[in-house]
């Protein structure tokens, strides 16, 4: 199965054209286009027209669906489809529809203060503003092997505690509470480089930059190192901008990928649909017990 692909930029992204995502996938394309995913870390369709069923249905042929991040207010999903998030400005009856308002939302990788962050984010362009709004992607594989040798050496062993209280908006989240110490704050720990399971490639994994401390360390020798790894991360050699249209589909890698998002005019409407995927962990091997030999011989 050859898909039509051209790339996007020299730094990361393709599309893919010819494809109608509201209709069901053969297993072969739906691999094509995963093995195009690996290539690229970032896929783009266009001209799509998907009913949110149809999104859930596209979105599941890459594997089982995570709920959507916790936001400012505790509705921000479709009905009916809660796994399905909405990221928009638009208020309706003076209630936010979706998440994120029109403010920039700065550098992250999707929901990197879980403990098992979603591999990947499907982002369906619904209404986009006439101005702004465009969205940032940075090739977090370039910027690892950017890194000066003795920075990476210092880093390959070391971890950074994530903090999920700000959105990448900067606004608290639902029940959070400002941090005050990136010490003993709640957070999942990273590991700062990270190999893409299914590439094996070496990514840099830094998430998002607020409240981001590295395990272990004084907390100013925390702040040089985050602060070093971020001046280096984005570069112009290996970022993507996207100027969204209706229709389009963007499928990223949140393992190897970051991204960032511009800010628009708040009386202008964006609307989008989001899915997000799991990370299937490994299961542990079943222990044959002699109980389990006899049911597995019955069967
Ligand atoms: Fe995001």
């Amino acid at each position: 199965m050859s898909l039509s692909i051209r790339k996007l930029s020299p730094a990361l992204g393709a599309e893919i054209f010819d494809i109608d995502l509201s209709q069901p996938l053969s297993d072969i394309t739906a691999s094509a286009i995963e093995k195009a995913w690996y290539e690229h870390s970032i896929l783009l369709f266009r001209n799509q027209h998907l009913s949110d069923a149809e999104l859930v249905a596209f979105s599941k042929h890459f594997g089982e669906l995570d709920a959507p991040p916790i936001g400012t207010s505790n509705r921000y999903w479709v009905e009916g489809f809660p796994e399905v998030l909405v990221v928009s400005n638009v208020i309706e009856n003076g209630v936010p529809i979706g998440n994120l308002g029109a403010k920039e939302v700065t550098w992250h990788s999707d929901m990197s203060y879980e403990e098992v962050p979603p591999i990947g984010s499907i982002l369906y362009a619904l209404e986009v503003p006439p101005v702004g709004g465009s969205t940032e992607f940075v090739n977090m594989y370039a910027a690892l092997e950017h890194l000066p040798s003795e920075l990476r050496r210092k880093v390959e062993h070391l971890s950074i505690k994530h903090d999920g209280s700000v959105n990448a908006a900067g606004d608290l989240r639902l029940g959070k509470q400002p941090v005050t110490d990136v010490v003993t704050c709640p957070g999942p720990i990273h590991p700062i480089v990270r190999t893409h399971p299914k590439t094996g490639r070496q990514a840099l994994y830094i998430g998002r930059r607020p409240n981001a401390y590295v395990c272990g360390l004084p907390v100013p020798e925390s702040e040089e190192i985050v602060n070093e790894l971020w001046s280096r991360a984005i570069h112009p050699d290996w970022t993507w901008r996207l100027d969204w249209q209706v229709g389009d589909i963007v499928f990223w890698d949140n393992r190897c990928t970051m991204h960032r998002r511009d800010p628009f005019d708040p009386n202008s409407r964006r609307v989008m649909h989001r899915t997000q995927l799991k990370e299937k962990l490994p299961q542990p091997p079943i222990e044959l017990t002699p109980d389990r030999v006899l049911e597995s011989q019955a069967v």
